[in-house]
């Protein structure tokens, strides 16, 4: 995380005043006694007499249940300790604090006739166009106040034919982009899943303001609630031909009961502003999220891996998990990681329904414990991961027999059961959970300091709503309670283990959000390993988070859980896009199969680089449906380093069919001025480059004509693809 140096810390008179970001600006009016007003949010370009002269488009920037602005649905609502309704919030002082790396600005708010207190937070990155927003809630009232609505911000927007953007999905198929209109009414995206929340609607979304969005024009606001749990995000149209977009925590059985001289803080809320379509978005929030500390680490290159489950799932030994080793380290790899099934002493963990809270080595599969296995990787000059699942116990456990209460549970009712009928999640809002999960991190490290990677899984739901820790009058407060012990046990541990490498997944990418990547340095974007279904997954993924944070694995063919026969070089050129990694039983693959993937995790090595920390243009969108075959079905994207002196091209044949008509393909993101020789790359084994490989073209033409990259099928195979270096040199 940048820290920077606080160069002024001034309370100031300001009426109207600005945040700046490079591309973007958020006026606000902020006047003593008054109401605090959102003037404008958009482009850099606008005069302050072009938003003085709009002034009409002011609006509340954080409408309050009773308030003036009753007419606007209300981001505040809350019932004081003397059953008064009522918040009439005026400014009572702003304060502008300057560092190196963002301006933040303070404004304070006060009720009119209750000890109540809402400080409202801004803060602009000065290199990111990234403005971050959020509360504080405080008051002195003689008992506690509930909060019924507590939303971490509003934004109000005007459109011409507005779109929303947002990401619906499943297990094994995530991120699948939604667009639709936004229409007269109010339209809520929202989930409820208490412990993880990116599965079915994710907690991001972006809004075109002139029609459909585009990819790499057009304006788009993006908007991201860097929360884990319950969300609500609401898109209002309102009766002035404008839009209001709300993000905050679900208040549905989470009304927060605040004790006095409590200060509740809200999530994050980040927002940008691009010209550039919704490319340009998905650019800001990949380098907020890498070099703003919205992600652990999100600098540093991510290592080449090969994962144990898909190829063994709980059958682990330590002949297998070495043997394992073996072959990632013969591939080039640089970490192994043991998933589910080492652990369990009197519950043997060999299948899902036990043992989930005994986090100790199963001695009968290995036999020398972890000390053999990491041993083992530094012999092979490889790194060793582990996985473990933290907030989840089994009720066939040795931990529920001595803790029954530290699950989640609704007294005197019976267990709702999860994954393997026997799981619960515990009670992450009891201090003492917190330290036990704090605990077992720390011992698992400090007894094998050469683990460098954890794989940090969160499987269920909260399926039993109630808390043996919280006191009955704040049952409701589990919901929020629960992430916020999930967070503080996380900055424990990154506090003692900054180096560790701690992937964040959730049954998949159930957890893919900003409310929990700061603690973390990648996700795992889905359990689907299919190559042709993680083309669209990784697609919708990428319209938020950055490529380093993307664990994407090469799986076996047919895959598991599709059937998919797949060419290994697609599948190879498909993982390639983001964080490379294996997902399968090396000891089941073809000498084809292993040639390949040597190729691929040497050609990777150069190009990562390029790939992790460029800049991402998506060029032709998988969900362009073409079906017959007349036309080919692509998917191309490419990532351009910052300086625009190389770039990777990434191209995908999704449809084969004879003579069908292949597609042009035009870059984005390069120099016009400079001409970039193509370098094909992991080349299919036994064939040669294609036409294009050590040819040189002007960037101009690369954008505006573009490139028609063999993906033939014709005689050869299904799932054809190409990987192009473009060095201007
Ligand atoms: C979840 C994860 C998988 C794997 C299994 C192990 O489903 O998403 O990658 O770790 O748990 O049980």
């Amino acid at each position: 995380m940048l820290l920077g140096l606080w160069l002024s810390a001034i309370p100031i008179q300001a009426e109207t005043f600005t945040l700046r970001t490079p591309g973007t600006q958020l006026v606000l009016e902020a006047t003593q006694g008054q109401d605090l007003q959102l003037l404008y949010y958009g482009d850099k370009s606008a005069t302050a007499s072009d938003i003085a002269n709009a002034n009409a488009h002011a609006f509340a920037a954080l409408p309050a249940f009773g308030s003036v602005d009753m007419i606007y649905l209300p981001a505040l609502q809350v019932q004081h300790a003397d059953g008064d309704l009522n918040l009439e919030l005026v400014v009572d002082k702003v304060e502008q604090l300057s560092t190196v790396n963002y301006q933040l600005s303070t404004i304070t708010l006060a009720d009119k006739l209750q000890p109540f207190t809402l400080r409202v937070y801004y803060k602009a990155w000065h290199s990111v166009d990234i403005i971050e927003t959020w509360t504080e809630i405080e008051h002195r009232e003689k008992k506690p106040v509930t909060l019924k609505r507590f939303d971490s911000g509003a934004l109000h927007f005007y459109g011409d034919n507005p779109h929303l953007l947002h990401l619906h999905g499943d297990w094994a198929a995530e991120a699948m982009p939604t667009v639709e209109p936004l229409t007269r009414g109010m339209k809520t995206i929202r989930n409820t899943d208490g412990a993880r929340n990116a599965h079915l609607d994710a907690p991001e979304v972006m809004i075109a303001l002139d029609g459909a969005p585009k990819e790499n024009y057009g304006s788009v606001i993006g908007a991201a609630l860097c929360w884990s749990g319950n969300y609500e995000i609401r898109l209002n149209a309102a009766n002035n031909d404008g839009y209001t977009l709300y993000a905050g925590i679900d208040p549905q059985s989470s009304e927060y009961v605040l004790a006095p001289r409590t200060v509740f803080v809200t999530p994050h809320l980040a927002l940008t502003y691009s010209n550039e379509g919704m490319g340009g978005v998905s650019r800001a929030f990949h380098r907020w999220a890498r070099t703003c500390g919205m992600m652990h680490n999100g600098n540093a290159v991510r290592d080449i891996l090969l994962n144990s489950w898909e190829g063994i799932y709980f059958d682990i030994t330590e002949e297998r998990i070495i043997a394992m080793m073996n072959d990632i380290a013969a591939f080039g790899g640089e970490l192994f990681v043991m998933d589910d099934g080492w652990f369990g002493n009197k519950y043997p963990r060999n299948n899902d329904s036990s043992s989930l809270g005994d986090w100790v080595v199963d001695t009968r599969k290995l036999p020398n414990g972890l000390k053999a296995l990491t041993d083992a990787a530094r012999e092979r000059h490889i790194k060793f991961g582990i996985w473990i699942e933290p907030e989840a116990v089994n009720t066939a456990s040795e931990l529920f027999e001595k803790h029954p209460d530290w699950a989640l549970q609704a007294r005197g009712r019976e267990l709702k059961l999860g994954r393997g009928g026997t799981q619960l999640v515990l009670d992450m809002s009891n201090p003492q959970v917190q330290d036990f999960v704090f605990n077992l991190v720390d011992t698992l490290l400090t007894n094998n300091p050469e683990i460098s990677y954890i794989k940090w899984d969160a499987n269920a739901s909260i399926q039993n709503y109630g808390s043996t820790y919280l006191p009955k009058d704040k049952q409701n407060n589990l919901y929020v309670d629960y992430h916020l012990g999930l967070v503080k046990t996380l900055e424990r541990i990154r506090a003692k283990y900054p180096n560790v490498v701690i992937q964040n997944c959730a049954s998949g990418g159930g957890r893919a959000n900003y409310g929990l990547m700061p603690y973390f340095d990648e996700f795992w974007v889905s359990d689907n390993n299919d190559a042709l279904q993680r083309v669209f997954i990784q697609w919708g993924t990428s319209y938020f988070f950055p490529s380093n944070a993307m664990a994407q694995h090469i799986g076996g063919s047919p895959y598991l859980m599709t059937g998919r026969v797949a060419p290994v070089k697609f599948r190879c050129d498909v993982a390639m896009s983001g964080r490379l990694g294996m997902e399968l039983q090396p000891a089941h693959m073809t000498d084809e199969e292993r040639a390949q993937c040597t190729t691929a995790i040497t050609d990777y090595k150069e190009l990562r680089p390029i790939i992790q920390l460029g800049n991402l243009y998506r060029l032709v969108s998988p969900y362009e449906t073409v079906v017959g075959p007349e036309k080919q079905q692509v998917a191309s994207l490419m990532y351009v380093t910052d300086d625009q002196a190389q770039a990777v091209l990434f191209a995908y044949g999704l449809t084969s069919f004879m003579k069908q008509q292949s597609r042009r393909i035009r870059l984005a993101g390069l120099d016009p001025d400079r001409t970039y020789t193509l370098t094909e790359k992991n080349i299919r084994h036994g064939e040669q480059p294609c036409a294009l490989h050590g040819k040189s073209f002007t960037g101009a033409y690369l954008m505006s004509v573009g490139l028609d990259i063999p993906l033939s099928t014709e005689y050869s195979h299904d799932y054809p693809s190409r990987i192009f270096l473009l060095t201007d040199k």
